[in-house]
């Protein structure tokens, strides 16, 4: 089995995705962000704070490298700005989720702790200026990419249903 590996924009349900794969497949699931806030023990925000962005993605690089050398058979879900490591392609298959930005920003929003969601993302504070990442975004991540799955308006279980089916025609 090879590695999957979710990118796609924050909030777009790559964490939520993910969980729902674990139960329908025999995937392990492994999240960018979390492995980066256990080994720092910091918070994802507390390290855009303190350290910087840029030194935030030096972890994530550091990650994508352990990634490639030692983990397989695994589910790996990203921070929306890993799919710039140098490496992605060797860790697995790409798989995009993807959505339009006004169905993510929908999405967040209609969550039940939508204000911590929101609070914990440190490039999503100034609508505007995620919406132009969005943008620029957008291109690279279908550039990128070995699969699309479009997201919009289904369910989490539907999704990894849609995903595993896709990853097997991929082969
Ligand atoms: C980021 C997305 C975040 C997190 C960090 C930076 C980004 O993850 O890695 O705040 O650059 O898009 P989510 O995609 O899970 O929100």
């Amino acid at each position: 089995m090879k590695n999957i590996i979710l990118i796609g924009f924050m909030g777009v349900g790559k964490g939520t995705v993910a969980r729902e794969v674990v139960k329908y497949s025999d995937y392990i699931a492994l999240d960018t962000d979390d492995v980066i806030e256990s080994m720092t023990n910091k918070k994802i925000r507390d390290i855009f704070e303190s350290e910087g962005e840029a030194y935030f993605r030096r972890l994530e690089k550091n990650i994508a490298q352990w990634l490639e050398n030692s983990v397989k058979d695994t589910l790996i879900s990203t921070g929306g700005g890993f799919y710039k490591v140098e490496n992605l392609k060797k860790i697995g298959i790409v798989v995009l989720l993807d959505s339009p930005f006004n169905e993510i920003i929908k999405r967040i929003k209609s969550h039940p702790n939508a204000q911590k969601k929101l609070q914990k993302r440190p490039l999503l504070q100034d609508i505007k200026k995620a919406k132009a990442l969005y943008k620029e975004r957008r291109k690279q991540y279908l550039e990128v990419a070995d699969i699309v799955l479009d997201v919009t308006n289904k369910d989490a279980q539907t999704c990894a249903k849609e995903l595993l089916k896709k990853v097997k025609k991929h082969g």
